[in-house]
């Protein structure tokens, strides 16, 4: 995270040799939009422009199309392990690319949760052999400091807090144990991820047959949010350590976040776009935590981040079985998945005027990079990593969740038209999406360490 130094940088040397030119598209560079040509050696832009050697290497035609930095995730929920029928590296980093994303963050809520150095090790271990796109990892917040030292050291990215109840069967709930962990990862140099409700007003209807998913939102209401994160604030201030505030809905939040200067705030594509009248409508397939709101604190929040005063946009790509979802109201785990539907979504609102372009990068690529450290990713530019997404921005689609690449093929966007397509992404010079078709190899991304240089 950005206002903590950096742990030392080790340089790894990638075995990526290949040269590659992305031939006459227009190219989205932090002075502007150019257009222009696009050299990748090992990995790396080498140039951005007109007259590149006519020998560089493979050529892909890429006219008519817009390159972009490849977009950064910090919020998926890729699950893998014994969790691997919902979604695996695979799967879950192929939605990713397909959504042009080249880069995300894992989280830890997983079975068995990321909750110890051994944990992350074996995860780590895992993935390389299946990843598409480049994965790092968040972890779960633990009360026992030397364990978040070690995940510190292992490149973990920040440790998770689940405010409404602890990932790890470790209890990590009253105000004494959050402030120590909060000590604990100033100490070591991480931030805290943390996932704003307030326990103690979150109430579970006693849901029977006929029990609706309206009544099971409203039984996680405004004030769990509003409570949890003043409390989070207030004990972050004392400690003097960093928070990114996941999954904002609420205007309040991101005026409070703000206020505390170092906090980072994140917003989820379906909080600005949907309201309870979807929940009504889609019901389980609308059904996540924290809830859809009111249509008026939709617009509200809207608001807020066309202004520039939100961090970043994080899908929270949360996949269940439709089977899970659809069976009876009380036992619906929440959770929509995102990684196929942000990108388009927010192309959809640069369409309609609410953003603009400039500020979409901003929140998809370059303030996430800045915010979770990763150097040389979130822009285009001599130098950076050859992280790329081509988007067919004139392209109109539908959302088709049968089309999906991740396992989980519902959305409750499904049916909407979007702007723009994802043609061809690009992760470390390697081409893994192209023309909307896989062609990476599971093991082709890159797993992540905070502060180390891949
Ligand atoms: O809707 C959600 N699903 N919210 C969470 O906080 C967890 C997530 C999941 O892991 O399914
Ligand atoms: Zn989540």
């Amino acid at each position: 995270m950005p206002l903590r130094k950096n742990p030392p940088s080790k340089t790894r040397n990638g075995p990526r040799e290949s040269t590659l030119v992305l031939e006459g598209c227009r190219v989205w560079t932090p002075t502007g939009l150019i257009t222009a040509s696009v050299l990748i050696c090992e990995g790396r832009i080498a140039r951005i422009g007109h007259h590149l050697p006519g020998n560089a290497g493979e050529t892909l035609r890429v006219r008519g199309l817009v390159a972009f930095p490849g977009m950064i995730d910090a919020h998926v929920h890729l699950r893998d392990l014994d969790l691997s029928y919902k979604e695996d590296f695979t799967s879950g980093t192929a939605a990713a690319a397909a959504g042009g994303f080249t880069t995300v963050l894992d989280m830890p809520n997983t079975m068995p949760p990321t909750d110890s150095a051994t944990r992350l090790d074996e995860k780590i271990e895992r993935a390389r052999r299946k990843i598409l796109t480049n994965v790092g990892f968040h972890v779960a917040a633990v009360p026992k400091a030397a364990e978040v030292t070690r995940m510190s050291r292992l490149g973990a990215y920040s440790l998770k807090l689940y405010m409404p109840k602890p990932i790890s069967p470790l209890n990590i709930q009253d105000d004494k144990t959050i402030l120590t962990l909060l000590q604990s990862s100033v100490k070591s140099d991480i931030g805290v991820t943390v996932h704003a409700e307030d326990q103690s007003v979150i109430r579970r209807p006693d849901i029977k047959e006929s029990g609706s998913f309206i009544e099971l939102a409203k039984g996680r209401p405004e004030q769990a949010e509003l409570q949890a994160v003043d409390r989070i604030l207030r004990l972050a201030a004392k400690a003097g350590s960093y928070v990114h505030l996941a999954h904002l809905t609420l205007p309040s939040s991101i005026v409070a976040a703000r206020n505390y200067r170092h906090a980072s705030t994140e917003v989820t594509p379906h909080h600005v776009f949907l309201s309870e009248k979807t929940i009504k409508k889609e019901k389980w397939k609308a059904w996540m935590v924290p809830p859809l709101r009111s249509e008026r604190v939709r617009k509200n929040l809207l608001a807020l981040l066309s202004k520039g005063l939100v961090t970043m946009i994080a899908s929270d790509h949360a996949p269940h079985t439709i089977e899970e979802k659809r069976g009876a109201v009380a036992e619906s785990p929440p959770g929509v998945p995102g990684l196929e539907t942000t990108l388009p979504l927010m192309l959809t609102l640069v369409t309609r005027k609410i953003l603009s372009m400039e500020l979409l990068v901003q929140l998809l690529s370059s303030n996430p990079a800045h915010v979770f450290n990763l150097p040389r990713k979130g822009r285009l530019a001599k130098g950076f990593d050859a992280d790329i997404v081509l988007v067919d921005l004139k392209r109109k689609t539908r959302i088709r969740p049968e089309r999906f690449h991740s396992k989980a093929k519902y959305s409750p966007f499904e049916n909407m038209t979007v702007q723009g397509r994802v043609h061809t992404t690009i992760v470390g010079g390697s081409v893994v999406l192209q023309d909307g078709d896989i062609v990476g190899k599971p093991g082709s991304g890159r797993v992540m360490k905070r502060g180390v240089l891949g």
